[in-house]
């Protein structure tokens, strides 16, 4: 089965980064690979990759809201895809689920499909209660009565940026549940946090795992390279 990779470049590159990137990476692999760079550069990194994604859009249509980007527009930019509800935006932006499902909506709309991101806070890890914790967070982000393709990623806060993930026992359960939760057989769901070139391939070949979501090692083309190459492998 065809597997999914994500590049989230958060707020990170630049002109030169992306020209530097691309003359070492080339994005020829069967797997679907997705560059979600800043919004500013998706026009250049188009220019290189067939597929690119957002990392945000707008809950609304068009209008009064200076700094946003509304869903149609991230279309116009040539992406097919929009990382929604990431954790940094829950986080920082104080975005809830109800936000995350109409930004979600929006991005149907319009004819992208939204990678819809969940995960548990440590705490919430700690006191056992991550499934309960998740399972409700994706009823409330989910789009609302669609036969359209959604991706979802499941992402433990607590292993985004930190260098730790989560056993390959929570990952396979978790995955579970949300596959279980979901309304439509086949949903794509990704697994995120801490995704490296040593865990790559291990996380890959989890049952249920259809892909994953990578931060800070998709800005480096030499681990990002491993990655698509492990993804491969996993592919049988
Ligand atoms: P990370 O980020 O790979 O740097 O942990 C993943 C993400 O936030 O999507």
């Amino acid at each position: 089965m065809t597997k999914i990779i994500v590049a989230n470049w958060k707020m990170n590159g630049s002109g030169p980064f992306i020209i530097e990137f691309f003359k070492n990476f080339s994005p020829n692999s069967q797997n679907r690979i997705i560059f979600c760079p800043p919004s500013l550069y998706l026009k250049d990194v188009f220019f290189h990759a067939p597929m690119i994604g957002g990392q945000d859009c707008s809950p609304y249509s068009s209008g009064a809201y200076t700094g946003d980007t509304s869903a149609v527009m991230v279309k116009d930019a040539g992406c097919q895809y929009v990382i929604i509800g990431h954790s940094e935006r829950r986080q920082y932006h104080k975005e809830t689920s109800e936000t995350v499902r109409q930004k979600a909506e929006q991005a149907l709309k319009v004819g992208l499909t939204p990678l819809i991101c969940i995960g548990e806070s440590k705490e919430i890890r700690d006191s056992g209660k991550a499934i309960e914790f998740v399972l409700e967070q994706l009823s409330q982000s989910l789009p609302a009565g669609t036969d359209k393709t959604y991706y979802i990623a499941y992402e433990p806060v607590w292993a985004i940026g930190t260098g730790l993930t989560a056993t390959e026992h929570d990952i396979v359960q978790m995955h579970q549940a949300i596959r279980q939760a979901l309304p439509t057989q086949g949903t794509p769901i990704l697994y995120g946090g801490s995704v490296n070139k040593d865990n790559a391939h291990a996380i890959l070949s989890l049952p249920n795992v259809d892909g994953v979501l990578v931060g800070g090692a998709s800005l480096k083309y030499e681990d990002f390279n491993h990655i698509v190459a492990f993804s491969e492998q996993a592919m049988i």
